[in-house]
């Protein structure tokens, strides 16, 4: 799966080394007492090589200001830690096994990711056309920790294939994410160990019980116009092993930069100065349905609180 094609890193580099930052970026020489200070960032382009990057510098604070501005790291839940790590905030050991020198040894980056297990059962409708349609309407239920929907994906003129799938909310399992290589376009292993806590295992088995009562409902049978004879009920073992065999994904990856861990109250990375990540690594918890309203939200809310702090500190 390709998910990179500008890969930024960041440049840290401690406000006295000003001057060199060329012979500095690498290795960043703080004073007794100071944090690494990001003073911007390096890409290069989605077509080019790692030898030809580019970098932008935060602009010099103004006479009487303390402010350099911050970077302001958004690139989500399997980006932001690896690109933190790519810039030497990171578990010490994994940044030393690349050659990566370290500014913060921040053991928390690339831990608590998350994803919540999904699981969908294809239904064949009669045949018939319908359009492709994405979820109208979706059910929640189980004190807010199922979410049930369904898409339409007409497959040819004379078959349409209706998913109906449930995802379940605030998993307890947990997994993490490693590099596997020092090229930023490289994706990096994760893992999210699905179904690894018995207390989501039993969950998943709920899913696929309310999964398998919507389909056989009156009006799904109605609306599909197709009798459910293909779907059996099933026993208790064959829900476990249906689940471990056919956990799938929504997408909703989150964690790996989680706040109290890796980003304070104001979303500032811990240990270093001028770094904020602001994106759906550092949700600890994800929403039950999907996150992009409240990631929204989140940077709405952080960009006025940046701004109202520039306002009063100018
Ligand atoms: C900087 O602050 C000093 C003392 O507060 C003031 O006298 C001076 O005019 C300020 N300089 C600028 C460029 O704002
Ligand atoms: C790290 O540096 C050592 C010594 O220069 C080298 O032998 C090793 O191959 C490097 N490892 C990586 C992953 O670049
Ligand atoms: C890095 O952090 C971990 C966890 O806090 C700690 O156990 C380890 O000693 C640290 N390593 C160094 C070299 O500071
Ligand atoms: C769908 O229609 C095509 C051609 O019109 C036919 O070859 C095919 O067997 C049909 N498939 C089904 C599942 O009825």
């Amino acid at each position: 799966m390709e998910l990179q094609h500008t890969q930024p890193w960041l440049l840290i580099t401690c406000l006295l080394s000003l001057f060199f930052f060329s012979s500095s970026l690498d290795s960043p020489q703080c004073n007794k007492g100071e944090k690494p200070r990001a003073r911007g960032v390096r890409f290069i382009k989605s077509e080019g090589n790692t030898k030809e990057a580019y970098n932008v510098y935060l602009k010099k604070p103004e006479k009487n200001s303390s402010s350099w501005g911050d970077v302001i790291l958004s690139a989500g839940a399997l980006s932001s830690p690896q690109i933190l790590m790519l810039s030497g905030i990171g578990p010490l050991k994994q940044l030393q096994r690349f050659n990566i020198s370290v500014v913060a040894n921040l053991t928390e980056v690339g831990k608590n990711m998350q994803d919540n297990p999904a699981i969908s059962l294809w239904v064949d409708s009669k045949p018939k056309w319908r359009v492709p349609d994405t979820p109208q309407v979706t059910g929640i239920t189980d004190n807010y920790k199922i979410i049930i929907e369904s898409i339409v994906v007409p497959t040819s003129p004379n078959l349409t294939r209706v998913s109906i799938a449930g995802k379940l909310a605030f998993p307890s399992s947990r997994g993490e994410l490693e590099l596997k290589d020092k090229d930023p376009r490289a994706n990096p292993l994760v893992k999210f160990n699905y179904l690894s806590e018995e207390e989501d295992m039993e969950a998943c088995v709920n899913v696929q019980r309310k999964v398998e009562q919507v389909s056989t409902s009156r009006w799904v049978t109605f609306y599909l116009g197709n009798d459910r004879n293909g779907l059996k009920k099933l026993g208790e073992g064959e829900s476990r092993e249906y689940c471990k065999k056919n956990v799938r994904t929504f997408y909703h990856y989150h964690g790996g930069c989680t706040l109290g861990s890796v980003v304070d109250k104001d979303y500032k990375v811990i240990e270093v100065s001028g770094v904020r990540v602001v994106d759906g690594s550092t949700l600890v918890e994800s929403p039950g349905t999907n996150p992009m309203a409240t990631l929204m939200m989140l940077g709405r809310y952080q960009g006025l609180k940046i701004i109202e702090e520039r306002l009063s500190s100018s």
